[in-house]
This record gives structure tokens, sequence and C-alpha cells, in this order.
């Protein structure tokens, strides 16, 4: 069964294993732990047969007017259950207090969040990818 929550009580790096598929050069655990710990919001998605997240979202934000949706990541085994739909759904009610709520994704990503209300707009960005690690 999956659980949700948005605590980090009894969260340690090591049920945080098998994130960033497909990143170069992606944090570790333990940085991956620190990024939730200073997010404004988080949810967490964990099987409660290994006690193990297997999918988590996060928000960065001022709490007054803007926040941002830098991660949500679901393990390639738990995917296509609803896990991804359920953990963004559960992080646009967190944060429906605020005007602004962004994320930046591919294209083909846009019709999952076009369906939980999201609109596609424009953005920009800028990567330093010899900080992609966080070390
Ligand atoms: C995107 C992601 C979080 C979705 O999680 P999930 O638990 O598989 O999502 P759900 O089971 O709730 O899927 C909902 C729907 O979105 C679709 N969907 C999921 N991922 C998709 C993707 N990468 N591209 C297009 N459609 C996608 C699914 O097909 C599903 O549609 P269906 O219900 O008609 O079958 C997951 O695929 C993932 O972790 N991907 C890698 C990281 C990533 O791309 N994150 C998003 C960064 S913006």
């Amino acid at each position: 069964m999956i659980s949700y929550t948005e605590s980090l009580d009894g969260i340690t790096p090591e049920k945080l294993r098998g994130f960033f598929v497909g990143w170069p050069n992606p944090p570790s655990s333990a940085k991956h732990l620190e990024i939730l710990r200073a997010a404004y919001k988080i949810w967490l998605a964990v099987d409660t047969e290994t006690d193990n997240v297997v999918g988590f979202i996060n928000a960065i934000g001022d709490g007054v007017l803007s926040a941002f949706i830098p991660l949500l990541e679901v393990l390639p085994e738990y995917q296509g259950e609803g896990i991804g739909s359920e953990l963004a759904r559960r992080m646009l009610d967190s944060l429906r207090h605020l005007y602004a709520v962004d994320l930046i994704c591919d294209a083909n990503v846009q019709p999952f969040y076009v369906r939980l209300g999201m609109q596609p707009y424009t953005g920009m960005v800028f990567r330093n990818y010899d900080r992609q690690s966080a070390e």
C-alpha cells in the first residue's frame, strides 16, 4: 500500500534510493534529504511494505505570492499507478493560497499537468551543470 505524508520524520538517506533516474550527475541520497528539508512544502509517497520513499514532490516559495515546483519523481517500478498525479494534486492543494505556482517540464509531460489544472506557458532557465550533484 502507498501512504502519503508531508513529514520527514524517520526518513533517512537509505529510504531515498533510486531517484534522479537519467541524471548524469545526480544528487546523493543525503543531498536529496537536504533538498527536501529545505523545501517550503513536500509530499512523499511511501511504500508501507518496505517503508521506502517511492515518490516525492517539493516546492520552494515565499509563502506569500509564489512557489516553484523543482522536482516530481516516482520510482520507475511504481510509475503508472496514479502516484505522480496524487503527489501533484496534494501539492497544488497545499499551495492553493498562493497566486503563482510554476514548474518547468518537457513538452511530453505537459498533458499530465494540464489534467491537474495547470496551463502551458513559456519559460526561461539557466543551468549550471557543474553543480548538478549539489556537492
Ligand atoms: C511524470 C511522473 C512523475 C508521473 O508519475 P506516475 O506516478 O507515473 O503518474 P500517474 O500514474 O499519475 O500517471 C498519470 C498519467 O500521466 C501520464 N504520464 C506519466 N508520465 C508521463 C510522461 N513522462 N510523459 C507523458 N505522459 C506521462 C501517464 O501515462 C498517465 O496517463 P494515463 O492515466 O492515461 O495512463 C513519472 O513518470 C516520473 O517520475 N517521471 C520521471 C521524472 C519526471 O519526468 N518528472 C516530471 C518532471 S516535470
